[in-house]
């Protein structure tokens, strides 16, 4: 993936500014910085929900992506129809989409479950079925937009196995490339924990890029060492 000069205006909203990054297969990048300094537009550009006002954006094809969103949007029907859904709109068929998905729901520990409206779970349950309809697509790119922060500490772990079991088993099944996974997140324990490269976004601007033993470790700009410090206390 890769991005130059790219600008997102909304009306007088400046979401980005001049954001050049390139993104190699099988980085793991984390997203950090404060609310409103642009992570979730800098994850849709890459998804191509939101156009760039300037600049270039190269990404993986659409189908060779999937994105968890912050507020995950269930359809009024099962958890596992959630799941299907996603699967039979990528061409698969209906009963093996079946199958995929409730292997999908099992591996988030959703699997009794499985037959409930998904409109009628906790936010968390959703959350997890959304990471479920993510998984179960086997994207080569996977977006993940503050994917834990609705959790509790248990799921929260599993999550963030699943993250990592996902980079892995991807790697285990012979893809010709490893899975990328960039993801948003204000735990900096999650992206010492999961991430190999830190980007600090200020104000829709990428102030920080670098790889995340250096970010934690080395002398960061001001905004993203008092940003640092800050969320660490
Ligand atoms: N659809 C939109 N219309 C107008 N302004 C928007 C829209 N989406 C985002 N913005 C603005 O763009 C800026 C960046 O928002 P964004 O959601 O990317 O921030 P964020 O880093 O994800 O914040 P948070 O940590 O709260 O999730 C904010 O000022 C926000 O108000
Ligand atoms: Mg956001």
């Amino acid at each position: 993936m890769d991005l130059r000069g790219v600008d997102v205006r909304f009306g007088r909203v400046h979401a980005l500014s001049g954001i050049t990054l390139r993104i190699a297969p099988g980085e793991r990048v984390a997203l950090v910085g404060a609310n409103g300094s642009g992570k979730s537009t800098l994850l849709r550009v890459l998804h191509g929900l939101v156009p760039a006002s300037a600049g270039t954006c190269i990404t993986a094809l659409p189908h060779q992506q999937a994105m968890l969103f912050q507020r995950p949007h269930m359809l009024r029907t099962s958890a596992q129809n959630n799941v299907v859904l996603g699967l039979w709109l990528r061409g698969s068929r209906w009963g093996a989409a079946r199958k995929t998905a409730l292997a999908a729901l099992q591996r988030v520990g959703l699997e009794s479950i499985a037959q409930q409206n998904a409109r009628t779970l906790s936010g968390g349950q959703q959350q997890r079925v959304a990471l479920a309809r993510a998984w179960a697509l086997q994207p080569d790119v996977l977006l993940l937009d503050e994917p834990t922060s609705s959790l509790d500490p248990h799921a929260k772990r599993e999550v963030e196995r699943m993250m990592a079991d996902f980079a892995n088993a991807h790697a285990e099944q012979g893809r010709a490339q490893p899975v990328t996974m960039l993801f948003s997140s204000h735990n900096l324990g999650q992206v010492k924990r999961l991430a190999s490269r830190v980007i600090y976004l200020e104000h829709g601007q990428l102030v920080a890029d670098l790889p995340v033993h250096d970010f934690f470790n080395g002398p960061l700009p001001e905004a993203a060492r008092l940003f640092v410090k800050g969320e660490l206390v």
